[in-house]
């Protein structure tokens, strides 16, 4: 099918060139952390990736706030939530998992990457530390065939449907939890294949979204924020996902209030979780099921990141070789 040309072009120059900045950014956090693959060192892997991360923003034109980040301004020396970042430009909201897979680069295990997405002010769910229910399938299906509120049978009978496929050609991805074991006995009952992600739901639910990954849906737990990364990242690969806030007690409830808009406990869509014009970037530490992880051979290191936007939803895969000697950066 020919491309036609828009009549009325909804892009920006600065838009675009933003999107390149923040591979930057993600490329900085990965490059920080490669000294701590397999040290068995998570947290010290976990403070390379942020401190990397926080510096590359200082270049970046934009007056960014942290609304997803390390934690609270007293609890994270650095991107913070309330965090001011950038060296001025539009305003922004920030969402940044500087190292999602931090036991994975301890344990030198596939799929550490670091994350960073970006939107219009207010834009971003304000998603507090607790844990979130999420489902997410690739692009390509109509809308409505996953729903969180049906059972894990239907979701995947739904999906083999819609795919034109039997349910036992469907791979079914989770987390390795105690929590799922209920959830993966039941698909695999249905017949489904099931892999199992030791961490990083963030990859997990873009693996969906990537034919070579062979991974048709994510469903399970994992941290809330992540949820809100994973779906800025959706937004733009055309995938779908809900998510549903998890609460133990009253007290997280209330924080949710205080913290977003609407019912806490409302099923979330793409849009109430990652809405407006956002722009998502990754970038690989260890080699998984989206990114090649960091190589480094002498004074060159190699990067691969992957950079999209949801105004135009063109997905880019960056491969870039860094000659150290010649980057500001403090490498350890
Ligand atoms: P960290 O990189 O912060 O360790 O998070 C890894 C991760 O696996 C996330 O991808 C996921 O959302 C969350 O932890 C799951 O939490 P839990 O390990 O408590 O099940």
């Amino acid at each position: 099918m020919p491309l036609s040309s828009p009549t009325t072009s909804t892009y920006t120059v600065s838009d675009r060139n933003l999107a390149l900045e923040l591979v930057r950014v993600t490329e900085a956090a990965a490059i920080q952390s490669f000294s701590w693959i397999g040290r068995g060192k998570k947290n010290e892997a976990d403070n390379a990736a942020v401190e990397g991360m926080r510096h590359a923003f200082d270049t970046v034109a934009i007056s960014g706030t942290v609304v997803i980040g390390e934690g609270e301004m007293d609890e994270a020396p650095m991107l913070y939530i309330g965090e001011k970042v950038g060296s001025g430009g539009p305003k922004m909201d920030i969402a940044v998992d500087p190292l999602e897979g931090t036991n994975l680069t301890a344990k030198n295990l596939p799929n550490a990457i670091t994350v960073v997405a970006l939107a219009e002010e207010g834009k971003f769910l304000h998603a507090p530390d607790i844990y979130m229910d999420k489902i997410a399938i690739g692009p390509n299906y109509p809308e409505g065939i996953i729903d969180i509120d049906n059972s894990i049978e239907t979701n995947l009978r739904n999906l083999a449907k819609a795919k034109k496929v039997d349910v036992s050609e469907i791979t079914l991805s989770a987390l390795d939890r105690d929590r799922h074991q209920e959830m993966i006995a039941k698909a695999r009952e249905v017949g489904v294949r099931v892999k199992l992600l030791s961490d990083g739901d963030v990859a997990g639910i873009i693996a969906t979204c990537i034919p070579d990954s062979n991974v048709d849906i994510f469903i399970g737990s994992g941290g809330a924020p992540e949820g809100v990364l994973a779906a800025a990242a959706l937004r733009c690969f055309d995938g779908q996902m809900q998510g549903r806030l998890l609460f133990e007690d009253q007290s997280q409830i209330d924080r949710a209030q205080t913290m977003s808009e609407g019912d806490p406990q409302r099923k979330l869509f793409l849009e109430d979780m990652a809405s407006g014009n956002v722009l998502f970037s990754a970038t690989g530490v260890t080699t998984g099921d989206i990114l090649k992880g960091v190589q480094w051979r002498g004074n060159y290191v190699w990067t691969n990141s992957l950079v999209t936007r949801s105004r135009s939803k063109t997905v880019r895969f960056v491969n870039a070789r860094h000659n150290i000697l010649a980057k500001p950066m403090d490498i350890k």
